[in-house]
């Protein structure tokens, strides 16, 4: 049996293969796209040639540091493939995202792609959202007015999400609130309710735009939905 660090790997690897010659190309942010980036790595030092927009600064470097040759949002048109991870994935391939807190860039990238492919392990995969805490990226400006909207959105709790004892703060200068719904009925409506809220810059709720999800799963096993 794997673990939960080899299952990563194993997709993350596995995903490498769907970067073509020549592409532009998003690449996502986390702990599974962390292997695809040393795949890709390797591949380069072996002659595949691609351009990619990062979706965070800790893409970037470390994507860089292996030799990935990158480009802005705002220097392409438009992606073939972007390849990220998510933190939950329904069966309709609604998503939650932003577990990392690239959650702006990482849908702002998704936009601007035909082929969405989501990475990750089998415990990403769940029946209905909402038992991971939902992040929302928010202005610091009164941020705890936002924080009563979502609450009054019916919200169980929402955590100000903290790193080392600091507020986080996003590649954006913004703020990130972990919202406990635990069960999400309509997330296109959540979504569209959260960003009504002035204050909200982005949700982690990513509607209608993975195409593919790739799951790993212990026994070694992939499986590519749908
Ligand atoms: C970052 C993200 C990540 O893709 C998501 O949190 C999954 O990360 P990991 O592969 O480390 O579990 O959305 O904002």
């Amino acid at each position: 049996m794997h673990s939960a660090e080899e299952i990563k790997k194993l997709v993350g690897t596995y995903a490498a293969q769907f970067v073509q010659q020549d592409s532009v190309i998003g690449l996502g942010t986390g702990s599974t796209v962390y292997w695809l980036l040393q795949e890709l790595g390797s591949r380069v030092k072996q002659g595949l040639r691609f351009t990619a927009v990062p979706t965070s600064a800790q893409t970037l470097t470390l994507g860089k540091e292996l030799g990935i040759n990158f480009t802005e949002l705002n220097d392409v048109d438009e992606l073939s493939i972007t390849i990220d991870g998510a933190d939950e994935a329904d069966p309709q391939l609604q998503l939650i995202k932003g577990g990392g807190g690239a959650l702006l860039q990482e849908k702002m990238v998704a936009a601007a792609t035909k082929q969405l492919i989501i990475i990750a392990d089998h415990t990403k995969i769940v029946e209905q959202l909402g038992t991971f805490p939902l992040p929302v990226e928010v202005i610091p400006f009164g941020w705890k007015q936002v924080q009563k909207h979502i609450t009054g959105l019916g919200c169980e709790k929402i955590v100000l999400r903290t790193r080392n004892n600091q507020t986080y703060i996003t590649d954006n200068h913004n703020y990130i609130l972990d919202c406990y719904f635990n069960k999400i009925e309509n997330a296109a409506s959540l979504n569209a309710a959260l960003h009504s809220i002035p204050g909200v810059v982005e949700t982690g709720l990513f509607i209608n735009m993975a195409s593919t999800v790739i799951a790993g799963y212990p026994d070694g096993k992939i499986v590519t939905i749908p």
